[in-house]
């Protein structure tokens, strides 16, 4: 791909230069991770990598680092590939370390979340706040007949009551599955219906750029197609006018709030499931990643206490929507478990001005931001005068997630937010590997665009296309052992897991990730490997918007392939096959973005919809996208020995 290409060439120039930037000795020396590395007599990071390869001596030795069972594990792992097992015998729930262990310390009246809602209003949570709120939710859960191992849906955008609901349920053993706000009724449905979730938890509607969107219309609409949801709690957020059901809709303020505040929480075993998260993948409908209570806990929580050194002091800010495994990890689960202090925002980055982001960093003293490549970019576009105009100081550390972070961005970040003092942490992630893999600690040497080595514990490498490792060069990249905050299975879809992850090469997960091995062990992550977009950092399946499209009366076939963007590191361009007789229009290609956009969310809209009277095929009738790709970028086509129809290619051009 042209980005890929002219990345390297970026990335090639910088390594030329040996642009390498040192953490200061303070930040080293004050470390968490350094603090480890002393009580357990390890000098250098290498070597604490070297002893982190006995994963079993490693992942046993920290979790007193983060959590407290409820009664210890017998075993540290049990790997019966591909499923692995995590604290085999422990008790545990990770409510008790996100919420019920700091009412009985000091941090009782500590702050858990400071939010701010886009238009202004603040509201602060502490931990007592939290425990009692949670206790509430919980307690109307298990009012409606919801127990260990029911499902709940959340629907929710960026308000205090979406981690109060993944943590009510959570507190009695029951399974959330959270589906971002950003998607419409269709996606809702769709995933509300594979969960076969007995409640939806929503509210009225969410303010994005000063206008309301209604949800609560678009949860009605999914529910009619999902009738396996019985109950819809429904949070006021907007009081945007609504339609109600009787018997099924329940007002929170209503319901919620007249319960105790008083609530036990369910000890269950370590391997119990925790959430689903569905997250596209390259066919068929969207995968429900499955993660489980104590492996995911210690992975998450030892993740942040060590790569972005969270200490009770610090205003953690991870501008995520909980929505995604990000923000699920790295908002809710993760910092509640170190007890720490999170902002929250609800709303947009620049409204109503490009400032907001650097406003908020400035009056609650953030000192560790957490943001993606996408918004960056954004930032730099508005410029840097709109960061000068606030009094980031607070700053120490800065980090990325959701795609490779370019070296010009990279830059502008170092300089213009960090003012050259705060080291950028560039953290590998996948929803299925629920932490960070790879990624740089504060004592480690960056290199601009490169998420550095696998952090201890864990291990990733690079094949060819000849399935054999690669020791420095490109190819794909595999992660050879298990790690305990990995996904414990696709839900309901054992064989789709197998062989999405595991059947390419014996033993090794397939991250579905291009990369590049240097030549002092960093990688350099080139972009997806398969037919997964990256838009604005959202993962969408090409399938996915490609349905979409199908699924409107007037269309036949359809191919989605991913541009590259300035700001948003794709966009979708979609070709069209219109049923015969039918003519193209500019009305239809409106109608065509429009009905994307309610079939799936805006997210998932097109940028660019061209008419062609025929897609690229292989002779048994599969579309071949990547052939498209080649032809829009420009770049060679490759092998084209099993192409049915040649004058397809020629179709593809913006000119129809
Ligand atoms: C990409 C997001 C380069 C990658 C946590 C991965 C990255 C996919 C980075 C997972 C990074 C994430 N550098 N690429 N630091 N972080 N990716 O499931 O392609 O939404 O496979 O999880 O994002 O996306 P997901």
């Amino acid at each position: 791909m042209v980005r890929e290409l002219a990345e390297k060439t970026t990335i090639d120039v910088l390594l030329q230069e040996k642009r390498v930037f040192h953490p200061s000795k303070d930040m080293v020396n004050s470390s968490n991770v350094k603090k480890w590395m002393d009580e357990h007599g390890i000098k250098t990071y290498d070597e604490l990598l070297e002893r982190a390869k006995d994963i079993e001596w490693f992942w046993g030795e920290v979790p007193k680092e983060v959590v407290e069972w409820y009664e210890p594990p017998k075993k540290v792992l049990e790997w019966n590939e591909p499923y692995a097992k995590w604290y085999l015998g422990a008790k545990y729930n990770i409510v008790h370390d996100a919420v019920d262990k700091h009412v009985k310390t000091w941090r009782k009246n500590k702050l858990a979340f400071i939010w701010e809602g886009e238009p202004g209003e603040v509201r602060k949570l502490t931990y007592f706040d939290l425990y009692k709120q949670v206790n509430r939710l919980a307690n109307a859960l298990k009012a409606l007949g919801i127990g260990k191992g029911d499902v709940v849906g959340i629907y929710l955008p960026m308000v205090l009551e979406l981690p109060i609901s993944m943590l009510a349920c959570a507190k009695i053993g029951a399974i959330h599955s959270v589906v971002f706000s950003g998607f419409s009724a269709g996606g809702l449905q769709q995933r509300l219906q594979d969960c076969e979730a007995k409640v939806l938890i929503t509210c009225d509607g969410l303010y994005r750029r000063g206008q309301v969107v209604p949800l609560k219309e678009q949860a009605d609409e999914a529910i009619e197609k999902a009738p396996n949801v019985k109950k819809v709690i429904v949070s006021e957020r907007t009081k945007y006018p609504i339609s109600w059901t009787e018997g099924r809709d329940l007002w929170w303020h209503e319901f919620v709030d007249k319960q105790s505040p008083k609530c036990e929480t369910e000890r269950l075993d370590a391997n119990d499931i925790l959430y689903i998260l569905y997250t596209s993948g390259t066919t068929g409908k969207p995968k429900g990643v499955v993660h489980a209570h104590g492996g995911y806990a210690v992975g998450t929580a030892l993740t942040v206490k060590w790569v972005f050194d969270i200490k009770d002091e610090d205003i953690w800010w991870c501008s995520a929507d909980i929505g995604w495994v990000t923000g699920h990890s790295y908002i809710v689960y993760a910092p509640l478990i170190l007890g720490a202090t999170s902002v929250m925002y609800e709303g947009a980055p620049d409204h109503p001005q490009p400032d907001r982001w650097w406003e908020i960093g400035e009056k609650y003293g953030v000192t560790i931001f957490y943001t993606a490549p996408t918004a960056i970019r954004m930032h730099m576009r508005y410029g840097e005068k709109w960061v000068y105009k606030h009094d980031l100081s607070s700053l120490r550390l800065l980090g990325t997630v959701g795609e490779a972070i370019n070296p010009e961005a990279w830059m502008w970040y170092h300089k213009h937010v960090g003012k050259e003092r705060c080291p950028i942490m560039d953290t590998w992630w996948q929803t299925e590997t629920g932490s960070f893999v790879i990624s740089p600690l504060p004592i480690t040497p960056l290199k601009p665009g490169s998420a550095t080595r696998p952090l201890p514990g864990f291990s990733a490498g690079v094949f060819d296309e000849k399935g054999n490792v690669v020791k420095e060069g490109g190819g794909d990249l595999y992660l050879p052992n298990p790690w305990p905050a990995m996904l414990r299975g696709l839900y309901k879809a054992p064989e789709r897991y197998k062989t999405t992850y595991w059947s390419r090469l014996p033993h090794m997960y397939l991250a579905g990730d291009k990369v590049r091995k240097d030549e002092d062990g960093y990688f350099w992550i080139q972009g997806r490997a398969d037919d997964i977009l990256k838009v604005a950092g959202h993962r969408i399946g090409n399938y996915e918007v490609e349905s979409a499209l199908v699924s409107h009366p007037k269309v036949a076939e359809a191919v989605v392939i991913g541009k590259p963007h300035p700001i948003k590191g794709e966009s979708i361009v979609a070709f069209v096959v219109l049923k015969e007789g039918l003519k193209p229009s500019d009305e239809l290609r409106k109608e065509l973005r429009e009905h994307v956009a309610k079939e799936m969310g805006k997210i998932a809209r097109p940028s660019e919809v061209w008419f062609v009277k025929d897609v690229p095929k292989t002779r048994s009738g599969k579309i071949m996208r990547r052939l498209v790709r080649a032809k829009v970028l420009g770049e060679k086509l490759g092998d084209i020995s099993t192409l049915k129809n040649p004058e397809a290619i020629d179709d593809i051009t913006y000119a129809v």
